[in-house]
């Protein structure tokens, strides 16, 4: 089911599989379209099926990354990159190893830095003088988080080092042996850059994500709820699974 409410164009999936295919065939076409795309990545549960997908199809020879460049998200700090826990180990493991994208045109915030501004600003600038990201995936927090801007971030906020909150820190420690392994930081590209991609797609999958998924979509544009900045980003495709649009479906 397609819906579209306010800028959003929102697409209701039977269940993940179906969400996962729907984001991978955006990803795919983006890059037919435009070989040299700039890809923003999100990590986290959620993306994992879509990156099967684009494998898949990058095995059937339907898509070519030798021309992409990707920027991800966010990154634990600090964390050694060889570390499994690291989103660069997540990105390899999950897509990058399986593809033909160019090591040299994969970003990811450098989690190894001693100088953390210099690092955040050129970040920022490497994706202004690549012409900034066509296409940027989007994971969404239980708290309304994107990227690791947990509410109450600046609205302005470029790529930046940020605090995890206790409710990220309780939702990523299922994937840490023990919570207090979780990392308490994280470098994140802000809002600020995240709402300069041409084209966002926001995915989101259970029930755990109907309140912030309701909160972004009707409620107030507030620091409180960070997704919900994105009402007033022009180009916003959000995938959600039936669970995760369960307290939208009845609304609209
Ligand atoms: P998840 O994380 O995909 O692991 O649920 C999403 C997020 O926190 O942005």
């Amino acid at each position: 089911m397609n819906i579209n409410i306010g800028n959003f164009k929102i697409i209701i999936t039977e269940n993940y599989e179906e969400m996962s295919k729907k984001a991978s065939d955006m990803v795919i076409s983006q890059v037919i379209i435009k070989p040299d795309s700039n890809l923003g990545l999100a990590t986290g549960g959620t993306p994992v099926g879509m990156y099967k997908e684009i494998i898949r199809n990058y095995e059937l020879d339907r898509v070519d990354f030798s021309k992409v460049k990707s920027f991800n998200l966010d990154e634990y700090y600090p964390i050694s990159r060889d570390n499994n826990q690291s989103y660069t180990y997540y990105m390899n493991t999950n897509l990058f190893n399986h593809i033909n994208i160019l090591k040299e045109n994969i970003h990811i915030p450098n989690s190894e830095t001693n100088n953390v501004i210099e690092e955040c600003e050129n970040y920022d600038k490497m994706m202004e003088d690549c012409g900034g990201i066509d296409l940027q995936i989007l994971g969404i927090g239980n708290n309304g988080h994107i990227g690791f801007n947990e509410p109450d971030t600046y609205f302005e906020a470029r790529t930046h080092l940020a605090d995890l909150n206790k409710e990220t820190i309780e939702a990523n420690s299922r994937y840490f042996e023990k919570k207090e392994d979780v990392p308490k930081k994280a470098l994140s590209m802000g809002i600020g850059s995240i709402m300069k991609a041409k084209k966002i797609v926001l995915l989101a999958s259970g029930e755990s994500k109907a309140k912030a998924v309701e909160k972004m979509i009707f409620g107030k544009i507030e620091p409180g709820v960070p997704a919900s900045i994105l009402q007033l980003h022009e180009d916003v495709i959000i995938i959600l699974d039936k669970e995760a649009a369960s307290l939208i479906i009845n609304k609209k």
